[in-house]
């Protein structure tokens, strides 16, 4: 494990006894898939209160276009699922969680078709197509391309009319509650009031961590907030160097970033350089649909080559009428950049997209800190390894959202009820130190980042990055905030260093991680993960 600077263990001065305080069974940070299907059932049992910093709507799964991977087709099997999966894990995954994903799949997608998902047919069938790495059709789309919102819509409507389920947008967890290694809840903000949610039982859904890069698919909320926020309570975090990098996202110099779904390449679409050549055949059999990593390098090396700050997709080749209803999210993005299917090509690059590691879970999503849960993006649940399969997130989300859910609210109380044993306070010491422009800190941070922990990665780069950020930490991590703007500031350098420091200790290439310094996969050495926890 690598040595850790000293981390503060909360963001803010608490006193639990002077402070608005609320009391649930099972509290729920985040509303993406997993947090909301992990809340659908532990309400089966318990009273949950779902808490999100943003809104509901706010979430990568809202986001994701190309769809959930299941077996629902006769001509595949779950064997072959679990096969592309460990191969494209590259040694890291964890076989059984592999199978318990891949097998629970299925019964979950077709609950939410029962639910009122609107997931596209054929034949009164639900309709499946290619990502890079499948051997078999078996991405599930709904309204096309709009499939993160469909489903997050079902889910949110089903969170909705549970009586049993509070929500609670627009406020920001600042930290988990802990003493003694177990969770009591958080600590957090909304408009600025401060308060206490105890809980039985937490469960961090948190989601992803694109933010921490200047080039990403992901929304405004995606800062990593919740490795940082585990970090400080004391949890295992695992495999933080396995930062996914999605080969297409639109590239309009000054627009922001917008992802192009992998299943517009599974229907056809072909990746050209400025030259206008095709070039994905000479760095891999399957051409555009090899697996995600390959990819991106593969353009990152084709922009060198050529000069350019972008490749681009073609699909003049394709049905125009069936691309619009099949795509009709990108056909308008595009639109709006007067890019016409017809006779356009589509610019685009690489950017940051999902955070393969996160808090390390066992098989019931429990952490390595008591009455901890944690699914979805934040987890690292073993299913990935070190490289994700397209389209298995949205899966993955949804069965340990399930599981997350119903193991902690079957959880038997280990202890009095809260908070009366409780009491919580915590006084940080002023510091003289000058204060920093956060806002240009993140903006610095997030280009670092991208310049030197990104696609392909060496040692000296990442020193550098790692003395950088311990530098900024020095005029950051010692104030006390009292907005979101602060903390997600001190959580960004937080995870971002973590980050840093687990891609300087694996020294080999394996899955998304390459090192152009050790460019060969090492096993004797790295078949395992790398493991970051505080002193
Ligand atoms: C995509 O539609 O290309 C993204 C799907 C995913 O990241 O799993």
């Amino acid at each position: 494990m690598p040595d850790l600077p000293e981390l503060r263990r909360y963001l803010v001065n608490i006193d639990s006894a002077s402070t608005h305080q609320l009391f649930t069974d099972t509290l729920i940070i985040g509303a993406g898939v997993a947090g909301l299907r992990a809340a659908i059932e532990a309400a089966q049992h318990q009273n949950v209160i779902v808490v999100c910093k943003q809104t509901l709507e706010d979430s990568n799964t809202w986001n994701a276009q190309g769809g959930i991977a299941s077996v629902l087709q006769k001509t595949d099997s779950f064997e072959s699922h679990i096969a592309d999966t460990l191969n494209t894990g590259c040694g890291l995954c964890d076989q059984k969680i592999v199978e318990l994903v891949v097998r629970k799949g299925p019964e979950l997608v077709r609950q939410l078709l029962h639910w009122g998902t609107e997931f596209d047919l054929v034949d009164g069938h639900i309709a499946a197509t290619l990502e890079g790495g499948h051997s078999h059709p078996r991405i599930a789309h709904a309204h096309g391309d709009e499939t993160g919102r469909a489903i997050a819509e079902t889910l949110i409507k089903t969170v909705r009319k549970e009586p049993n389920i509070k929500i609670v947008e627009n406020l920001y967890t600042i930290d988990l509650l802990t003493s003694e290694n177990t969770c009591f809840g958080i600590i957090a903000d909304k408009n600025a009031h401060r308060q206490i949610i105890w809980a039985e039982n937490t469960i961090l859904a948190t989601g992803g961590a694109g933010r921490l890069y200047r080039e990403t698919t992901n929304p405004e909320g995606a800062t990593a907030d919740g490795i940082a926020i585990a970090c400080r309570a004391g949890a295992i975090l695992q495999d933080l160097e396995f930062m996914q990098f999605h080969p297409t996202t639109l590239y309009i110099a000054g627009a922001s970033r917008a992802l192009i779904t992998e299943t517009l390449r599974g229907e056809g679409a072909i990746l050209l350089d400025s030259k206008g050549c095709a070039f994905m055949k000479d760095y891999h059999p399957d051409a555009e649909l090899a697996p995600r990593d390959i990819v991106s390098r593969a353009i990152l090396a084709q922009m060198l080559k050529t000069g350019s700050t972008h490749v681009y997709l073609d699909v003049r080749h394709l049905d125009k009428d069936y691309l619009k209803k099949r795509f009709p999210l990108i056909t308008e993005l595009c639109e709006s950049f007067d890019i016409h299917f017809q006779t356009d090509l589509i610019p685009v690059r690489p950017s940051a997209h999902y955070m393969i590691g996160g808090l390390k879970t066992d098989r019931s999503a429990r952490t390595t800190i008591e009455n901890l849960y944690a699914c979805g993006e934040i987890a690292s649940t073993g299913l990935h390894g070190a490289n994700r399969l397209g389209s298995n997130s949205l899966l993955e989300g949804l069965v340990f959202g399930q599981i997350a859910g119903r193991a902690a609210s079957k959880q038997k109380k280990t202890r009095p009820s809260l908070p009366e044993h409780i009491l919580i306070k915590h006084q940080i010491p002023h510091s003289d130190r000058t204060r920093l422009d956060t806002a240009d800190v993140t903006n610095s941070l997030r280009a670092l980042m991208w310049r030197n922990v990104g696609i392909t990665r060496t040692a000296q780069p990442l020193r550098e990055t790692r003395e950088i950020i311990t530098f900024w930490q020095r005029y950051v991590m010692d104030k006390v905030f009292d907005s979101p703007d602060g903390w997600q500031c001190q959580n960004m350098l937080t995870a971002a260093l973590l980050m840093a420091q687990s891609a300087e200790l694996r020294n080999e290439s394996r899955g998304v991680h390459f090192r152009q310094d050790y460019p060969e996969t090492d096993d004797k050495q790295f078949k395992k993960h790398i493991e970051i926890t505080r002193p």
